[in-house]
């Protein structure tokens, strides 16, 4: 089987990304591209170095016929695809939405932290919330995939299997976040971001970032007691997260939880444990991998883990291509090893 597929906004860092892992995928055909201002632009010009790539013009979705698309990934700005793009597909193929705009199942808490009104709120429950390892049965059943956040996957594929078999209780949890700035997309808001960083380094949307909300839905999910501080910097690399995040110790230490973590993701290509060595982003960047380490710091009172993965593919195009592995039957690890 060959899926057609298609993407908008490939002329953003996730849609290069997701561009360059289709570029390799065996079973995927490449049939439409969209865009905004690069509208009217060839690939070719716009990514020179993905050889043998199809060199499609990117369109105007209104204009294409998506009859025979299998699949689309819609590699947009919070807010674009839900509010005017998603109402109008007619008819409707499989998505995988690389924003937050079907992350969250409360569609209050989606406004709050967006500041983005919804128009899509009768299909809240239409998208699977996919990070890929915790809910693999449900994404390979699906239709509709939210691919979850960057900080999100780094902090709750250690977090969340703790959380789910009881081993984190009634617990507050420090995470402390550190993201490259291919984080804030290629025009961040802030105008001036990419010069502040020069020699730079510091913490911003510390009181309200988006990705609070998308955190809280699933740690909660399986435990309403939990409760967490996080706290988001920006680093002057291009790309990569590092999030340090500190737990009580309660019942187990850090060898038993470091060895519940690495058998539970025993059978993961894509989760690796460090034992000896602190992980580094130089580790996981150009890779789908999350690295994990989990040990007890001086005073033996916390248990702390450090995840690091590459934002725009595990983060983002990475697990968008291994959640289409999954919703349509290919090897999971198909184009990203
Ligand atoms: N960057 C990350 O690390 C990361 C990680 C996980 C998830 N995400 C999410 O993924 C999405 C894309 O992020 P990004 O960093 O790739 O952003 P980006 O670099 O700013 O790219 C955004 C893309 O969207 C296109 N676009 C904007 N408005 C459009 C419209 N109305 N119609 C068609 N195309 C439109 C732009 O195309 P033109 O150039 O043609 O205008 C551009 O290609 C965001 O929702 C982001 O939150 C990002």
């Amino acid at each position: 089987m060959t899926l057609n597929v298609c993407v908008f906004g490939v002329s953003g860092y996730t849609g290069a990304k997701l561009l360059h892992f289709i570029n390799k995928h065996k079973k995927v055909n490449l049939v439409g591209v969209f865009g905004k201002a690069s509208e009217g632009k060839k690939l070719s010009s716009i990514l020179p170095n993905l050889k043998n790539l199809k060199n499609l013009e990117i369109t105007d979705y209104r204009k294409f016929d998506f009859k025979t698309v299998d699949l689309i990934f819609s590699c947009l700005p919070h807010g674009e695809f839900q509010q005017s793009i998603f109402p109008q597909l007619d008819p409707k193929p499989s998505i995988i939405d690389l924003s937050g705009d079907f992350r969250i199942k409360d569609f209050k808490k989606y406004e709050l932290f967006y500041d983005i009104k919804h128009n899509s709120k009768e299909k809240k429950n239409i998208f699977t919330y996919g990070l890929t390892e915790i809910y693999k049965n449900d994404i390979s059943n699906s239709k509709y995939v939210a691919n979850p956040g960057c900080y999100p996957t780094s902090i709750l594929l250690p977090l969340l299997p703790l959380v789910k078999e009881g081993i984190l209780k009634k617990s507050h949890i420090i995470i402390d976040s550190k993201s490259g700035m291919s984080g804030a997309g290629k025009k961040p808001k802030n105008k001036k971001l990419f010069a502040q960083l020069e020699n730079n380094f510091f913490s911003y949307n510390i009181e309200k970032h988006k990705h609070i909300a998308e955190i809280d839905q699933e740690l909660t999910k399986y435990n309403s007691d939990t409760t967490f501080t996080f706290i988001p910097h920006i680093l002057p690399v291009f790309s990569g997260i590092q999030s340090n995040i500190y737990i009580d110790k309660a019942g187990i230490n850090a060898e038993e939880t470091l060895n519940f973590l690495a058998n539970f993701y025993k059978n993961e290509p894509f989760i690796k444990f460090f034992s000896k060595n602190t992980p580094k982003l130089s580790d996981v960047q150009n890779t789908n991998d999350t690295v994990i380490k989990v040990f007890s710091d001086y005073s033996n009172k916390k248990i702390i883990i450090i995840s690091c993965l590459d934002n725009l593919i595990k983060g983002a195009a990475g697990q968008a291509i291994q959640n289409m592995n999954l919703m349509f039957g290919f090897d999971e690890t198909e184009s990203l090893m």
